[in-house]
């Protein structure tokens, strides 16, 4: 039986503590443990960015750290970002441009646009296609997620 530790973490602005196994994965303890399922799973390697949550203000893969390693942290997911509004110009953006189909890559996409946004707000759109590089879409072809994110930076989201 793998070791068990306790550990205490804020997330989407609650405290929590729980007692998880050492090699549970960040985005498996917010899916599992307390029903956070908006973080998705793809490829749990660290390369298609569904599983993207924000880790005391950074973006990070969730399938890539362990939820041990959130322990003190301000873990930020889809629902808490929703519910405060941040990205409410970005999901607008992204309805008015019909920039998701079956949703798997949205809310990691969200949370990278909204990222990118934070770090620059004016970015064009070979920054907004790099900065989204490290997460795949296999239904739209990018080109309307691209559309929607430049939308927001000018104002139009
Ligand atoms: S599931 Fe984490 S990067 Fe693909
Ligand atoms: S909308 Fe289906 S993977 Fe992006």
């Amino acid at each position: 039986m793998d070791q068990a530790l306790d550990i205490t973490l804020t997330v989407n602005g609650a405290q929590v503590t729980r007692r998880v196994a050492a090699c549970t994965h960040l985005v498996d303890f917010l899916r599992e443990e307390l029903g956070l399922t908006g973080s998705h799973l793809g490829c749990e390697h660290g390369v298609c960015g569904a599983c993207t949550v924000r880790v005391d203000g950074e973006i990070v893969r969730g399938c890539l750290m362990l939820a041990v390693q959130a322990n003190g942290c301000k873990v930020e997911t889809i629902e808490g970002l929703s519910d405060s509004g941040e990205l409410a110009a970005l999901q607008k953006a992204f309805h008015g441009r019909n920039a998701l189909q079956c949703g798997f890559c949205t809310p990691g996409m969200l949370l990278a646009a909204r990222d990118l946004l934070r770090q620059n707000p004016r970015p064009d759109r070979e920054q907004i296609r790099a900065h989204i590089s490290g997460n795949y879409c296999r239904c739209t072809g990018y080109q309307a997620i691209v559309d929607a994110i430049e939308d927001v930076v000018h104002g139009q989201g």
